[in-house]
């Protein structure tokens, strides 16, 4: 059975959603949730599910100690849902087109550092975009900057709120991302 780690700061929702797809796989599993967030949600929903759950400080991520315990793992797949720190070089270095990142727009347009989040969906209202999506791409030492693997668009109308953009984004991650990383996992 090949190895999924997921890396996620907050509620967790594309995290659960990736570990209840991969339960019913023969093929792959995620065997751990690693958060820097000691109060995220997605503890809790790791647990619900049997999973692992590693928590960690910032430092940790930088000096080795997480790269050690990925190690330990020796995951086939590391997969950024929601994760919000810079991903370290250290664990690029060591696992290199086996990390991918979600992000809720079309890069190029809308990466970069603070741009996550609601942050990115009320920039989307404000410049009266007409469609928006997501970008599943590698992971690389720049921010969003890695090579694209998926996109997905969806229009959006002129009384969308932020709130509207991040409902129609939260549907596009639930149906395609689960799928990316099945169809990455069986090269992998
Ligand atoms: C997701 O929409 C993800 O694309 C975004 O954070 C949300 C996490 O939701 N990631 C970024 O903005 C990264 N730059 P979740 O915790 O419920 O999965």
């Amino acid at each position: 059975m090949k190895k999924i780690i997921v890396f996620a700061s907050g509620s967790g929702s594309n995290a659960e959603n990736i570990i209840k797809y991969f339960a019913k796989s023969q093929i792959a599993n995620v065997v751990s949730v690693f958060t820097n967030n000691a109060n995220a949600k997605v503890i809790e929903r790791a647990k619900n599910h049997q999973v692992e759950v590693e928590i960690f400080t910032k430092t940790e991520l930088i000096d080795g100690n997480v790269l050690q315990k990925v190690k330990n793992i020796d995951p086939d797949l590391i997969v950024l849902a929601g994760f919000l720190l810079q991903f370290p070089k250290n664990i690029i270095e060591a696992y290199p087109n086996k990390i991918i990142n979600i992000h809720p727009a079309l890069l190029p347009n809308y990466g970069g550092k603070g741009m996550y989040g609601m942050h990115i969906h009320r920039a989307i209202v404000e410049n009266k975009e007409k469609e928006t999506g997501i970008s599943i791409h590698y992971v690389n030492e720049n921010y969003d900057e890695g090579a694209i693997i998926f996109q997905e668009k969806v229009a959006l109308a002129d009384t969308d709120t932020a709130e509207d953009v991040a409902a129609k984004i939260h549907e596009l991650e639930q149906k395609h991302f689960p799928e990316v990383i099945d169809r990455l996992i069986r090269l992998a």
